[in-house]
């Protein structure tokens, strides 16, 4: 299969698709890989590193989009990339369409085959191709956190570990999912004392069997919330109601409460945040302050650190991307149930019932456009 790897040109997306250890496994298996001019030059990859290991740089996006059959990407194609995308070419990107309705019927338009990361789901319900940058984003909050706690940077000016005879800071965490462990792993790591809390008794018990003893775990409801975000010097916001608006788990009136210089991590901004005056920011300028508390609400992290961001989300898509190229798309999805359920828009159709339902178009069952199943 002929396989083009774009440069990402919306704002702030320095991740590239494929590595060039990435590039070798593709080639070695018979495809041929074309890379964008610079594609990787920002996640640390330069364009000799892909040619040594067997791909071609082609200059512009333009020839990329038009020698490919399966364009591999990180992000969405943006509006100026729309009429690039040929009939029957594969997309297999983060599309997030439910989102997006310009994207949706672009992509419909365009009559090719968007098979998105973010829906591909495995038979436990979990997401492959999200969790490494939840990963990513659970360590960065803890990092990002302890930047903030600085006096100069607006925080209490606490170090997060302590010192030998001053006791360390206090770490609130809502949610122990997977941005929640990576943070209380990391925070635990660096000396700081650990509240883990979720709603979900299994989870806890899970993490109270695997977390150090500076972590202490424990089920969320206001009463303990309130209690804790008293004597709380940062505090991660990582709870998810899948499908819905992240419940505001700290209200505005509950800033009073905190100690001027707290500092808040919400990391769930991109599901509208669990506390009530999160609003997103970005990398430029990540930060802003109401009633004397530090607000953190960065809606990408693992844009800080494209090199391994890179690495970490390609891990988890080569296997895949490879499967895609050796078989082709209708077989591999007839083969493997978490891929199907990453076709979100087949040859004009709305194979994805949450997409349909976002905009009011048809949908059309995905096992219409994938003739017999496995
Ligand atoms: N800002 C970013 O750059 C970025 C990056 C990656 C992920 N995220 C977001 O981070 C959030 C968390 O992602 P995840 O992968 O950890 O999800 P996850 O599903 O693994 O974990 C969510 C956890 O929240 C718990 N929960 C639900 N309601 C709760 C409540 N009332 N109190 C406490 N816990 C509760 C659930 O039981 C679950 O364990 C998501 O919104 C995700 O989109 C943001």
């Amino acid at each position: 299969m002929i396989i083009g790897v774009p440069a990402e040109i919306k704002t702030n997306e320095n991740r590239v698709a494929l590595t060039p250890a990435g590039a070798l496994e593709l080639s070695k298996r018979g495809h041929q890989v074309f890379v964008q001019h610079n594609a990787g030059i920002n996640s640390g990859f330069v364009d000799e590193a892909y040619q040594q290991q067997g791909a071609t740089i082609l200059p512009t996006i333009e020839d990329v989009y038009a020698k490919a059959e399966m364009i591999i990407k990180v992000k969405e194609p943006i509006a100026s990339e729309y009429s690039l995308v040929k009939e029957n070419q594969l997309l297999f990107t983060y599309f997030h369409f439910a989102s997006h309705e310009p994207l949706t019927q672009a992509m419909i338009k365009s009559k090719a085959v968007c098979l998105a990361y973010e829906t591909v789901e495995l038979p436990d319900r979990s997401l492959p191709l999200l969790i490494p940058m939840s990963e990513v984003a659970g360590r960065m909050a803890i990092q990002e956190g302890a930047k903030f706690l600085e006096k100069p940077e607006g925080g209490r000016g606490v170090l997060l570990g302590g010192v030998p005879g001053v006791e360390p800071a206090n770490v609130l965490i809502l949610g122990g999912g997977v941005v929640g462990t990576q943070a209380a792993k990391m925070a635990a790591g660096m000396g700081a004392r650990v509240i883990l809390m979720d709603v979900n008794l299994n989870r806890l018990r899970y993490l109270a069997d695997v977390m150090p003893l500076n972590v202490v775990t424990m089920f969320s409801n206001e009463v303990a919330i309130r209690e804790h975000i008293k004597t709380s010097d940062l505090i991660v916001g990582a709870v998810l109601i899948p499908g819905a608006k992240a419940p505001n788990l700290i209200t505005r009136e509950m800033l009073k409460e905190m100690r001027p210089g707290t500092v808040l991590v919400d990391v769930a901004v991109d599901q509208g945040g669990c506390i009530e005056t999160c609003k997103p920011t970005t990398h430029e300028d990540p930060i802003y302050v109401i009633d004397g508390v530090v607000h953190y609400c960065v809606a990408n992290m693992p844009g800080a650190v494209p090199y391994t961001s890179t690495i970490a989300l390609t891990n988890a898509t080569l296997p895949y991307a490879i499967r895609l190229a050796n078989m082709g798309w209708q077989k591999a999805c007839q083969q493997d149930k978490a891929l199907k359920l990453g076709l979100n828009v087949v040859h004009g159709k709305v194979v994805y019932a949450g997409v349909a339902e976002a905009f009011n178009l048809p949908y059309v069952p995905v096992d219409e456009v994938l003739g017999a199943t496995a």
